[in-house]
């Protein structure tokens, strides 16, 4: 693939001489080199202006012959056009989370859990930095890095190669000649201090938002649909993990992280290998001492079982590897002062309480508000306007008031009190247990965005592109009043919001009329009805079988239901009885609406999947048994628990049972996860 952007302007080329070939070779593989030693080592050899003359020379070369321009040329770090959207990119293995320790009594129980299971007395663990960044898959193919993307929801993410194609400690060649064909590498993005904090005062100066901490700022700068404006944002990157590659995989960790480094790519220099569990713990000890004097953010250190051997056998959760955990630092704290307490609305109408801070900086972080959960908890913390206080956050965890420090001879303000009236809507005020809420329901915007954005997320009716942004201009603009509005919504109006183009359009139309056709479970899931999650959603359907049903039965009938109890039937009447509930599922109803699994007879047959049988076995990765089956069932397909002649497929995941073999002498069509994901994205397009 090549790039000729950067040479528009380029004379008409005439054939390179062997000897421009050569000398171009050799510039690339300096700048290479130096590249290296500046960004990786931290020990240049030459100075920046001869470094500029090389590169002049190659970008000189390459403007002449635009035919020699290769992808893993330096000149390339910043030569691709801008994108409309990132593309998706599927992970060749599942990129997998950590379990997160707090304590050391919880790193020995896993170091004892790790012994038994090993049937051993002795384990050696690798110990290294817990990054606080963004975690990427890197592809190179014969050396070459070919495709980057972000961890998403760790099996499919997204296309960020030319973005990360300016990190200049990113190699764009692995180093030395016995790298594999294939290599699967993960790292973290992340941005020094010192970069971030340089960042932020130029985002000022320019009168652009700043970011709240060097994670955000690398997150949005990898994010970048252009690659010029990436390049201008200080990135760095550390690998730590091999995750797929052609040939023997080295012995062990320690080993894994050498031969990375022996490739080029930076690997984490504070690691250490530990023969002991005590070890482990010094080094976490050692490694919160300097904490605060490293260039940049960590949150923790990560404990990894050395052996590959022995990772293999200890294999993973569904998750998270069993052989690492991330020991995390405790939370840090800083005292503040509370300037207000404010009131946010939540999408069930509960009022939460949140105070308002001066700003304070904790690891890194600027916090200006914090939770105060509930009534009770104010009062229990006794936190009034004034106080003195001490704040804290611990990693991702919303930052929180531990406690109220008294100051001497100090004049608090009077004890808080919930309003009487939602500071959104203006409506009453109720109150059930510690929780008070606005009974203003779709009157009142905070809980119509809410509902909305409830009902178009991933386990409701999975609208994509109705997120929070879209729906918030939605309410405020008063295109959309109640759910059923949705299904009103035309081009010109979505073109009129902020971030709209024709090709985003298009696809959240697309995607609302897809989401016409939703299982029973899933659409009043959607509905946010109180108490009503998915399980109890699916226990309903299952019961019931249509909307209608559920529509018009009474507390008692509820009750009889084994998971369901007063308080679930209560809320399921009420919010039944309610006519304003009842209007919108009637609208929804004459806009198209159709709940699969119950739809209309002339509506089934012309479902792509109708009259077809899906056979499941073995484990998949990317969704679950119980997404699959919603997949296929609102496509018209029926599950089955077993394979016979009328069987249409069967999907395979891993380890599958003897339905395949079954399946196999039958002549049923067989499909692994892959193939019947592309064969569902298929029939979803149509
Ligand atoms: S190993 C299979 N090592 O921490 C093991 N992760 O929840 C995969 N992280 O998302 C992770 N530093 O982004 C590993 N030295 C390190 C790390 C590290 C930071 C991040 C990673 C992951 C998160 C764990």
């Amino acid at each position: 693939m090549q790039h000729d952007s950067l040479y528009d302007d380029s004379p008409s080329s005439s054939r390179a001489t062997r000897s421009e070939q050569e000398r171009l070779a050799q510039l690339k593989s300096q700048i290479r080199h130096h590249d290296y030693l500046y960004y990786v080592k931290d020990r240049p050899e030459i100075s920046d202006g001869e470094y500029d003359r090389l590169f002049r020379e190659l970008a000189d070369l390459e403007r002449a012959h635009p035919e020699l321009v290769t992808t893993d040329s330096p000149t390339q770090r910043v030569g691709a056009p801008p994108l409309d959207e990132l593309g998706k990119v599927w992970h060749e293995r599942p990129m997998l989370s950590l379990d997160s320790l707090m304590e050391s009594d919880e790193v020995l129980a896993f170091d004892q859990r790790m012994k038994r299971e090993l049937d051993t007395d002795q384990i050696e663990y690798t110990v290294e930095p817990k990054f606080d960044g963004l975690s990427v898959e890197l592809v190179y193919d014969h050396g070459t890095f070919v495709r980057g993307s972000t961890r998403g929801d760790g099996s499919v993410g997204e296309d960020i190669t030319f973005n990360l194609r300016t990190i200049r400690s990113l190699p764009l060649q692995l180093q030395a000649d016995r790298y594999p064909d294939h290599l699967v590498v993960r790292g973290e993005v992340y941005m020094r201090l010192s970069d971030f904090h340089a960042l932020n005062r130029r985002m000022t100066e320019r009168g652009n938002d700043v970011f709240a901490n060097p994670r955000n700022a690398a997150a949005g700068s990898l994010r970048q649909l252009d690659s010029q404006i990436a390049a201008s944002r200080p990135l760095v990157i550390t690998c730590y993990e091999v995750m797929a590659m052609t040939g023997a995989p080295p012995p062990s960790h320690w080993a894994e992280l050498e031969m990375l480094a022996m490739w080029g790519l930076p690997v984490p220099n504070l690691r250490r290998r530990c023969q002991t569990i005590d070890q482990v713990l010094a080094f976490h000890r050692e490694t919160e001492q300097q904490r605060a004097n490293l260039p940049y953010e960590i949150d923790g250190v990560v404990v990894k079982v050395d052996r590959e051997d022995w990772q293999a056998r200890l294999g993973m959760k569904s998750r998270s590897p069993r052989w690492a955990v991330a020991f995390k630092f405790p939370p840090r704290k800083e005292i503040t002062e509370v300037q207000d307490i404010a009131i946010s609305v939540g999408r069930t109408g509960i009022l939460t309480p949140l105070a308002l801070l001066k700003p304070v900086e904790v690891g890194g972080v600027t916090i200006s508000r914090a939770t105060l959960h509930n009534a009770d908890e104010v009062a229990r913390k006794d936190i009034r306007i004034g106080d003195t206080v001490r704040v804290e956050r611990a990693g991702d965890v919303i930052p929180a008031i531990a406690d109220r420090i008294p100051v001497l001879n100090e004049v608090r303000s009077d004890p808080f009190h919930m309003p009487q009236h939602c500071p959104i809507c203006g409506s009453a005020v109720a109150r059930e247990g510690a929780y008070f809420y606005c009974t203003g329901q779709a009157v009142c915007p905070a809980q119509l965005k809410g509902a909305i954005e409830h009902f178009a997320s991933k386990t409701a009716l999975n609208i994509e592109g109705l997120g929070k942004k879209t729906v918030a201009q939605l309410v405020d603009q008063e295109l959309v009043k109640d759910l059923s509005d949705v299904y009103r919504l035309d081009r010109e109006q979505l073109l009129r919001l902020k971030g709209f183009a024709e090709q985003s359009a298009t696809l959240l139309l697309g995607a609302i009329a897809r989401s016409k056709t939703a299982p029973l479970d899933r659409f009043l899931m959607g509905l946010g009805i109180r108490h009503v999650g998915q399980h109890i959603a699916k226990v309903l359907a299952k019961e019931f079988g249509s909307l209608n049903a559920i529509m018009s039965a009474d507390r008692d009938r509820f009750q009889e239901i084994r998971e369901i109890g007063p308080e679930i039937s209560e809320s399921l009447v009420s919010y039944f009885q309610e006519s304003s509930n009842r209007r919108v599922i009637e609208q929804l109803h004459k806009l198209g609406f159709s709940i699969a699994g119950t739809p209309s007879p002339q509506n089934r047959g012309a479902l792509p999947f109708s009259g077809k049988s899906f056979v499941f076995t073995g484990g998949l990765m990317r969704l679950t048994r119980d997404e699959a089956k919603a997949l296929v069932e609102r496509l018209g397909a029926t599950v089955s628990s077993s394979v016979s002649q009328k069987t249409g497929y069967l999907i395979a995941g891993a380890d599958p049972g003897s339905k395949l073999d079954q399946a196999q002498k039958l002549g049923v069509t067989v499909l692994d996860e892959k193939a019947f994901l592309d064969l569902i994205e298929q029939q979803e397009k149509n």
